[in-house]
């Protein structure tokens, strides 16, 4: 059988792409040529997923992956700090020190923040409209603002800050825009990683420096960007495909709007949108897997949104059904790189998605559905634009 190929195309838009919901009916493991022209496998079953993410067989490291979004031959090796690329010990020792930052004080303290940032986006959305571009003025900028206010940026900077983390999440940059925006950031970051070593305060990075870690600046600097890449452009299109798709299917909203059943219905939606599609790991020996050889050296693409969507756990899966008991889904992965901010992740989308439609409860689509442009072909899939009305 010929193997698959990327880019995959999708012809519904919260469906994972046409070639994998096929495979996933028919096989749970199949051969795939990556875009660097190696040859490698992609998994879509749920146990099997888990199995690969598991397996410490299988390594994460940046500079042996394929990627399937990029065609570049020989990826650099994660750069110090930058844990996702790194396997145990090294990728122990960070999360170790990450973990102890994410304490269950500073989540309250973020908790009653975030609440009140998103009734400023939904007061400041009300003035703007009644149609206005969701992503930009509540997708983003909520996610934008708490990672600034766990990172500990100061007030008057979060403008340029937020200005500058949207041109790195954003497709279609331009190569030099990119390189600009890039080196502005982590120009930034260095500078307040200083300014916290001058004068800490009562935020993460402050926390990394003085609770007696010895992290150098270079390590400081790529674990906040790596912060912010990983917890930015991820929350904000679960946010937009999220109200995307119920308003779509209006009949849902109660379930969300009801404190009852909201986190639960935040759950199914993070089960359901297929904003991760996946993530890869090589082989460091021969293993078998679901009866075939992954040979060593070859890269294993595993499916998040085809194993949340597995029927031997969600029967039926291909719809978005509220009301269904959601936990067991793998939207945040699994193994030692599980989601880091999962618990941030979650009290974001609890807060804003609900708050939304209890602020408009006529929140619909301002074009037609089929103008609603969508993401293809990158790491993070979702939405840039989504004009709303009221
Ligand atoms: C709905 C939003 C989010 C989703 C769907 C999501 C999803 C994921 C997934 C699937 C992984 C595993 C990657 C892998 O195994 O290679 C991951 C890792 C990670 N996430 Fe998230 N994430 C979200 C929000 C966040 C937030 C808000 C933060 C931080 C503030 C964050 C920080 C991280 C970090 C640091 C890692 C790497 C963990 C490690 O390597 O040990 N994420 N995330």
């Amino acid at each position: 059988m010929e193997p698959l190929t990327f880019p995959m195309t999708r012809s519904h838009p919260f469906d994972p792409p046409d070639a994998i919901q096929a495979m996933r009916t028919e096989r749970p493991i199949a051969r795939v040529r990556y875009p660097d022209g190696k040859l490698g496998w992609l998994v879509t079953r749920r146990e099997t997923v888990r199995t690969v993410l598991a397996d410490t067989r299988f390594s994460a490291r940046q500079e042996l992956r394929s990627n399937p979004f990029s065609p570049a031959k020989e990826p650099p090796p994660a750069t110090p700090g930058s844990f996702i690329g790194m396997d145990a010990p090294e990728h122990t020792r960070y999360r170790r020190l990450l973990t102890g930052q994410f304490t269950v004080r500073r989540m309250r303290k973020l908790t009653e923040h975030i609440e009140q940032i998103a009734g400023q986006r939904l007061d400041h959305m009300a003035q703007a409209g009644p149609t206005v571009d969701l992503v930009r003025e509540y997708a983003m900028a909520i996610p934008a603002q708490v990672i600034c206010e766990l990172l500990g940026v100061p007030q008057g900077h979060r403008e340029q800050f937020e200005r500058q983390a949207a041109e790195l999440n954003k497709p279609g940059t331009s190569m030099e825009s990119l390189l600009k925006a890039l080196g502005e950031i982590t120009g930034h970051l260095a500078e307040l990683i200083e300014a916290k070593r001058a004068e800490p305060a009562d935020d993460l990075l402050s926390g990394l420096i003085t609770e007696g870690t010895d992290l150098t600046q270079e390590e400081l600097t790529n674990i906040a960007f790596l912060l912010l890449g990983a917890g930015f452009d991820t929350t904000a299109n679960v946010l937009s495909l999220g109200a995307l798709a119920l308003m779509l299917d209006p009949a849902q909203i109660p379930v969300l709007t009801d404190p009852q059943t909201a986190d639960n219905a935040v759950e199914e939606l993070l089960r359901y949108l297929p904003v991760v599609p996946g993530t890869i790991r090589s082989a460091l020996e021969d293993v078998e897997l679901e009866g075939e050889l992954v040979r060593a050296g070859e890269s294993v693409m595993v499916s998040l949104p085809a194993a949340n969507r597995d029927p031997e756990r969600f029967p039926e899966g291909d719809r978005l059904d509220l009301t269904r008991p959601a936990t067991g889904h793998i939207a945040f992965g699994h193994g030692i790189h599980q989601c880091l901010g999962q618990q941030l992740a979650r009290v974001e989308l609890r807060a804003a998605l609900p708050a939304l439609f209890r602020r408009f409860p006529g929140l619909r689509l301002a074009v037609p559905p089929e103008q609603v442009k969508l993401r293809e072909h990158t790491a993070i899939y979702g939405v840039d634009e989504l004009p709303v009305s009221w």
